[in-house]
């Protein structure tokens, strides 16, 4: 049965840890250059959490943003969604330690871990819950403190990421706009060329980490820069077919900031130009499953956004995983 309404963005917020991390500082860490990294990646500096403050704190402060964006209050959230890769705690998740910090009392509250990938598989949790009429207002917040999980002696990794979170509050629409359609996927036969281990760690990776590093990022860049340069054209190409929709009709394509030669490359294929591929990585790197909430918040207030533009969101990560969304700007 068709319902008489959908799933929209209701309010966007982010929180960027004020510590910058400069190319011209990886120089005095790494053997690297400013040169290198801005040609390679596309990155120009990346943001760094204070050891002594917890993640928490960063998705709470994006998480208050994004509830006063909506014009609601913390009591009015039923349930807390947390990506993240990086959480503070096992137990408590990072979604109750927001719950707490943000007095949202009657709200559930679990984290999820899809990656990069989070925030999309997110958006189709919170979607299903919505549509299905469990709850009203659902709020994701992604965050992720990567600079906890980098070896910054590996010059192969310790360029590409950064801390920061973003967050959205999705609620019932009934002005056709909203989510249209979500679509995930995984590839677990390729989880093995990104890995941050946890409570166990295989020979295998040990043997790739610098004695001593265990909790860190290894990944084998050109096999996921293979997959995510192809996985990001085809997710999209996927969704607009299936939706009937034309690529004349997307304003932006918000993809995950990994790299700017693997946004060249999607552009390419899907004969998109640049401009309407939002990117913001020069200036936060790769910060996993909060890249996309970040960006959207950025370009809401930038005025790029209007109520009936049409958005794709899409996003890959380790796991593999990857995840695109055809949705209509609701604010
Ligand atoms: N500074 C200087 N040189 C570096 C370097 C750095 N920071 N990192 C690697 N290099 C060197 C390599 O050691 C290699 O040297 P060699 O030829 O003497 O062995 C050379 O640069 C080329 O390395 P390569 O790995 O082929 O570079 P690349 O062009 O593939 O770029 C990545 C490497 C990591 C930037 C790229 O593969 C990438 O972005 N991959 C995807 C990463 C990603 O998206 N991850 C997250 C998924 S969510």
């Amino acid at each position: 049965m068709t319902k008489p309404f959908k799933v929209g963005i209701t309010g966007t917020g982010r929180a960027l840890p004020e510590k910058r991390l400069t190319n011209s500082d990886l120089e005095k860490m790494v053997d690297t250059s400013d040169e290198w990294i801005v040609k390679r990646t596309g990155i120009s500096e990346r943001r760094i959490l204070d050891e002594d403050m917890p993640l928490s704190q960063l998705a709470s402060k994006a998480a208050k943003n994004a509830i006063t964006d909506a014009g609601l209050d913390a009591s009015d959230i039923d349930l807390i969604i947390a990506t993240t890769v990086t959480p503070d705690y096992l137990s408590p998740s990072l979604a109750c330690s927001v719950q707490k910090e943000i007095g949202a009392e009657k709200a559930a509250a679990f984290d999820m871990n899809a990656a990069c990938t989070g925030f999309i598989y997110a958006l189709k949790v919170a979607q299903g819950l919505i549509m299905s009429e469990a709850y009203n207002n659902v709020l994701i917040v992604a965050a992720e403190a990567m600079s906890r999980a980098t070896d910054f002696t590996d010059r192969k990794t310790c360029v590409l990421f950064g801390d920061g979170a973003g967050a959205v509050v999705l609620g019932r629409v009934e002005d056709g706009t909203g989510i249209d359609k979500v679509n995930l996927g995984a590839i677990g036969k390729m989880g093995s060329v990104l890995t941050i281990p946890c409570l166990y760690i295989s020979e295998e990776d040990r043997a790739r980490r610098s004695e001593g590093m265990k909790q860190v990022v290894w990944m084998d860049g050109s096999e996921v820069f293979i997959f995510a340069s192809r996985i990001m054209s085809e997710a999209t190409s996927s969704i607009l077919k299936e939706t009937g929709t034309d690529i004349s009709e997307i304003k932006y394509l918000f993809p995950h900031q990994a790299n700017i030669r693997i946004l060249q490359n999607a552009a390419k294929r899907l004969e998109m130009s640049m401009d309407r591929i939002y990117s913001n990585l020069s200036m936060t790197g790769n910060i996993s499953s909060a890249s996309i909430p970040v960006c959207l918040n950025e370009a809401y207030e930038k005025n790029m956004l209007q109520k009936g533009d049409k958005l794709v969101l899409v996003a890959f990560g380790g796991g593999l995983t990857y995840g695109a969304s055809l949705l209509t700007w609701s604010k």
